[in-house]
């Protein structure tokens, strides 16, 4: 079988991290290419055991930087390419939205158009169920992939705007494409500054948690690798222009997922504080993953599996996190949250 070269974006950030490895162990036949700037978000001491390793290959680049980019795509003709890069955080996309437009916007244009010059089997935009906007609290209404788009947050219009551009690639140049649209994610090496990592790693420090508005806002989580599997599934099976949506129907509210974390841990939920809520807070994000699981795709981890697991990680790789949390993220922390605590 032809080695085959796959550039994943981003893949020194949570998702495109668990997703090098997954493809780095399960495919040693192919090549993978992680492209990264490597912002405050990526760090490639995930990666310290996989540096040694014969198909994994890094490349330091500015997605939006169409220079740099097209020289990247003249020296390696990829038959895959997987886009995670991304500005991914909404709160940061409330206070900063340029860059949101910058990456998410511009960076997945100049990579479809790099794509567009080579001759790819396949490009998988990996976006998010936020593009849809928000659900209210009825649990039998669910996102489908025929949900019109309606995002509410500079992080969620800037994605919603990238799956537009990589749907008109395909509509008029015949990229053949496919968009994946996921629902929060949790797991190993989550950025700190997320729901869960930043609960898990302030409870272990005893330190408190704030919690937005009244706790009651629903996410629907899925395990990171539950995700990777999608993708891969996707990439390899995907019919050319269609969308796939991601989840596993585990619907939790902000407070049961800390009380849950908390608990598990032993710590008192005394730790909870309740601060400002977010500006345009999205109600309920929930899930159809129909057209996946018919595609052959299903959840291994259930959220008290899964959940499980990503405290025990998180217990076990205090080297990972801790080394995160001494350095700017502690201005951003004290910034991010002061502002809450004054609104308040
Ligand atoms: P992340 O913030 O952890 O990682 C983003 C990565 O992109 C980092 O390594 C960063 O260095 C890199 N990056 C940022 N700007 C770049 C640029 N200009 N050029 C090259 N690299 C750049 O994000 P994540 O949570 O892993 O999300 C990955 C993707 O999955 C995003 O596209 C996001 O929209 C999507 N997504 C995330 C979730 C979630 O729950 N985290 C759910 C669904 C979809
Ligand atoms: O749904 C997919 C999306 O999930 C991805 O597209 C985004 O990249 C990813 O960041 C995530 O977005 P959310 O805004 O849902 O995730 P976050 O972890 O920031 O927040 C989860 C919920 O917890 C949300 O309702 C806000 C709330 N929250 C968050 C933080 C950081 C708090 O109550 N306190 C907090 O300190």
């Amino acid at each position: 079988m032809a080695r085959k070269k796959i550039l994943v974006t981003g893949g020194a950030g949570f998702i495109g991290g668990n997703f090098v490895q997954y493809m780095v162990n399960k495919y040693p036949q192919y090549d993978i290419y992680n492209l990264d700037l490597l912002t405050y978000a990526g760090d490639l001491t995930k990666h310290r055991n996989f540096e040694q390793k014969k198909n994994y290959h890094f490349i330091k680049v500015d997605i939006a930087d169409r220079g740099k980019i097209m020289s990247v795509f003249k020296k390696e003709k990829f038959d895959y390419i997987t886009h995670f890069a991304a500005e991914s955080h909404v709160d940061r996309s409330i206070t900063d939205p340029e860059i949101f437009v910058r990456t998410n916007v511009l960076g997945t244009q100049v990579l479809l158009d790099a794509a567009k010059q080579i001759n790819i089997e396949k490009f998988v935009h990996v976006s998010t169920d936020e593009v849809y906007g928000e659900l209210d609290f009825d649990p039998t209404t669910f996102f489908t992939e025929e949900t019109p788009l309606q995002p509410n947050s500079p992080y969620s219009a800037s994605k919603a705007a990238s799956d537009l551009l990589v749907r008109a690639y395909h509509e008029t140049y015949g990229l053949p494409v496919n968009i994946t649209r996921c629902s929060n994610n949790y797991g190993p090496f989550h950025f700190p500054e997320k729901l869960i990592p930043l609960t898990i790693s302030r409870v272990l420090n005893e330190e408190m948690v704030p919690v937005y508005g009244d706790g009651k806002n629903i996410r629907d989580w899925l395990h990171v690798i539950d995700h990777c599997a999608a993708i891969d599934l996707v990439l390899h099976k995907g019919i050319h222009g269609e969308v796939y949506n991601v989840g596993g129907h585990n619907e939790r509210t902000n407070l049961e997922v800390v009380k849950t974390i908390i608990n598990t841990l032993g710590k008192s939920e005394e730790l909870i504080k309740f601060v400002a809520d977010r500006l345009g807070h999205d109600k309920r994000y929930a899930i159809d993953p129909s057209k996946l699981e018919n595609l052959g795709w299903k959840p291994t981890y259930s959220f008290e599996t899964g959940i499980a697991q990503t405290i025990n990680w998180y217990l076990d790789n205090k080297w990972w996190w801790e080394q995160i949390i001494s350095g700017e993220y502690k201005e951003y922390f004290d910034k991010q949250y002061s502002l809450k605590a004054k609104v308040n």
